[in-house]
């Protein structure tokens, strides 16, 4: 039977668990096959955003992979990028000459993967791809080169399925657009 776990807030439901689960598992099949073959691949997710969508790709995957993670904040409880961006916590694997995949929630202005990836391209891995669950395309500010998408949404705020609004959502097993009357742009600190 299925749950009927809805929050407060977010009822109006973008990508039901199925539909996320069917794009994962092809997601990781495409991966897969990509790197079959070679040295274990490094999945890097980036916290806290990326936790579900990396726990069910590694998953997925028919190859040998290890999982690392890595923890910036660009966004400090605002529903819109900041722009400024801080390493909160870093691998705890070298990523010298390994071929490492950075495993990311959603793709907005793309600042924050931009940051990430060449903070990691200057460790000189073999070869670094991007896969994100969500691409906000119309939002772009950088131009990050995005090797994987699982989907392509509106510019709305989306919740649930690891990504948040002020900490709360993530364990929702589908993705909703937040109700604007909950978004408050005030800085919470
Ligand atoms: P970017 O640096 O603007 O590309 O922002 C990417 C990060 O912002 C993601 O990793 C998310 O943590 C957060 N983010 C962007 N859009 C949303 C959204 O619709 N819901 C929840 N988090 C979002
Ligand atoms: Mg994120």
């Amino acid at each position: 039977m299925i749950p009927s776990f809805v929050e407060e807030g977010a009822t109006d439901i973008l990508l039901t668990r199925d539909e996320i689960g069917r794009r994962v598992r092809e997601m990781g099949e495409e991966i897969s096959r990509h790197y079959a073959g070679g040295p274990p691949l490094l999945m890097i997710g980036l916290l806290k955003g990326s936790i579900l969508f990396t726990a069910d790709l590694v998953r997925e995957m028919s190859i040998d992979v290890e999982v690392d993670f890595i923890s910036i904040s660009s966004y400090r409880g605002r529903s819109t990028s900041s722009g400024s961006v801080r390493l909160l916590r870093d691998l705890d694997r070298d990523v010298y000459d390994r071929n490492i995949l950075i495993v990311e929630d959603i793709v907005d202005s793309g600042l924050s993967l931009s940051y990430i990836r060449n903070a990691l391209l200057a460790r000189s891995p073999r070869s670094l791809a991007i896969a994100a669950l969500l691409d906000k395309r119309q939002r772009r500010v950088s131009e990050v080169p995005v090797d994987y998408v699982g989907f392509q949404i509106p510019d709305r705020f989306v919740v649930g399925y690891g990504l948040d609004y002020r900490q709360r959502y993530r364990g929702m097993p589908y993705i909703a657009v937040l109700d604007p009357a909950e978004i408050c742009d005030e800085d919470p600190s």
